[in-house]
């Protein structure tokens, strides 16, 4: 298929990214936001999200003059749907900017165009939701224009690099339209490229996320057991991963971010009847911050009036994203519990908590605390050293909750206990 121009809809961590690329490609692409303040932001040259790599790529776009910005969806050959797609109370998807961004194309579809959605999305999503919108237009679907799903699968922090270099897959509602779609992202990808049907498309994306929670659940049911017998659950994981055939992933205080806690329900919602492990795990996986306040009660007694310094509010290590992070969670849960709480979180110190107060300082945080809890393993937290703590704090009560102290190795636990720490650990009884 030809390809002069594309128009993509959602300028957010995907959608701008993929515009940016596709635009320093050759290709003249509109970038469409229906977000007032984006559109200006990005009109005047000023990149509205923090992603390495970005703003020199939509900069480079730019002044090759390859590279619109609009608040309205614009005729071209190719329209991209990079929609948000999160989930509301329930657990269900909510699918209105889907909805909303395949009616902006009704008035500008023409014959031969593609339409690509690569938002995640529930199982014929595609076929049963995007496509009977597009054909409000009079054109019918793979006879007039051609549909395809193509999921994205990068690595916030590496989705520059990942979106070339990654492999793709793409499905079509027929083959015509998988192929129009491999042709579109041959033109940036250097991965391999899989076509296939489109619901097969959406499932993929939605598995590999579901495998994931899955594989976390099972290593947080195994630090509750391990609590409950008696055996250090890292030591344990360990030595089990030792085996050719196993991978046992890290436990932690529960799964977070909008993907992996998300999609799984996806699933869920579409087909309750058949989907009880996914559920559980996901169940299994939103109760792990219950699990800590009880860790933190057995250490503390009483929480009423104790002070926790919490380090850490993202949903993982080194990121500024706190969407649905259970770190935030545990907080949380501690203030209600009585507990003064004081957070840590370099990456998003003006985070707003109510009742919690957040600070990039982690000499603020910790000066007066009763314990020193680690939520989220950053870099710059396990590079700590026993002697910076003791320095800033008069507490020698730690509850690690992501392993940021590197307790298993011996050479990191030694200097711990000679400074006078005593150190609680997820799923380690054995040696509390
Ligand atoms: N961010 C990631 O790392 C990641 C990774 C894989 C998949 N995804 C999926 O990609 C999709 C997009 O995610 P994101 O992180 O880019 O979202 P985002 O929130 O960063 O950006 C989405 C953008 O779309 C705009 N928008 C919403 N409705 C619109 C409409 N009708 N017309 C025009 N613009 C509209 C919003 O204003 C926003 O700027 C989601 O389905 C997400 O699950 C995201």
């Amino acid at each position: 298929m030809q390809i002069n121009s594309i128009c993509v809809i959602g300028l957010g961590y995907i959608g701008l990214p993929t515009a940016s690329t596709f635009a320093t490609h050759g290709v003249h692409v509109t970038g469409v936001d229906n977000n007032p303040d984006v559109v200006k932001s990005l009109q005047s040259g000023k990149v509205h999200i923090f992603e390495p790599g970005l703003n020199e790529v939509v900069q480079e776009a730019i002044q090759g003059g390859k590279f619109d910005i609009s608040q309205k969806t614009v005729p071209a050959d190719v329209f991209l749907i990079a929609v948000p797609t999160p989930f509301y109370d329930g657990k269900k998807a909510d699918m209105r900017f889907v909805d909303a961004a395949a009616e902006s194309i009704v008035p500008v579809l023409r014959k031969g165009n593609l339409v690509v959605l690569e938002s995640t999305s529930p199982p014929l999503t595609t076929l049963e939701r995007v496509l009977p919108i597009l054909e409000r237009s009079g054109l019918k679907a793979g006879q007039d224009f051609l549909l395809a799903y193509s999921p994205e699968r990068v690595l916030p922090g590496k989705i520059m690099d990942e979106l070339i270099h990654n492999s793709r897959v793409i499905g079509g509602i027929d083959q015509a339209s998988a192929e129009a779609g491999r042709d579109l992202y041959r033109i940036f990808v250097e991965g391999e490229i899989f076509t296939t049907d489109s619901t097969t498309s959406e499932m993929i994306k939605l598995m590999e996320n579901t495998y994931r929670d899955i594989n976390i659940a099972i290593a947080n049911e195994f630090s509750r057991l391990a609590d409950r017998f008696g055996v250090d659950v890292w030591e344990a994981i360990s030595i089990a991963n030792k085996h050719p055939r196993v991978k046992i992933l890290n436990p932690g205080p529960g799964v977070g971010g909008h993907c992996i806690s998300v999609d799984p329900w996806f699933l869920v919602e579409a087909a309750p009847d058949i989907t009880p492990l996914i559920n559980t795990a996901r169940n299994v996986n939103d109760q792990q911050p219950e699990f800590v306040i009880a860790l933190t009660r057995r250490v503390l007694g009483e929480l009423k009036n104790k002070k926790i310094a919490v380090l850490g509010l993202a949903f993982k290590p080194d990121v500024d994203d706190l969407r649905e992070s259970p770190a935030v969670e545990v907080a949380e849960k501690l203030h209600k519990a009585g507990v003064d709480v004081i957070a840590c979180e370099p990456f998003k110190p003006d985070f707003k908590l109510e009742g919690v107060q957040v600070t990039a300082s982690l000499e603020d945080a910790v000066r007066s605390a009763d314990a020193v809890m680690f939520l989220v393993a950053h870099t710059q937290f396990r590079s700590l050293k026993p002697s910076e703590l003791q320095k800033i704090t008069s507490t020698r009560l730690i509850i690690d909750c992501v392993d940021a102290l590197d307790w298993e190795k011996s050479d990191k636990r030694q200097p711990w206990l000679d400074a006078g720490f005593t150190v609680y650990r997820l799923g380690d009884r054995k040696n509390q």
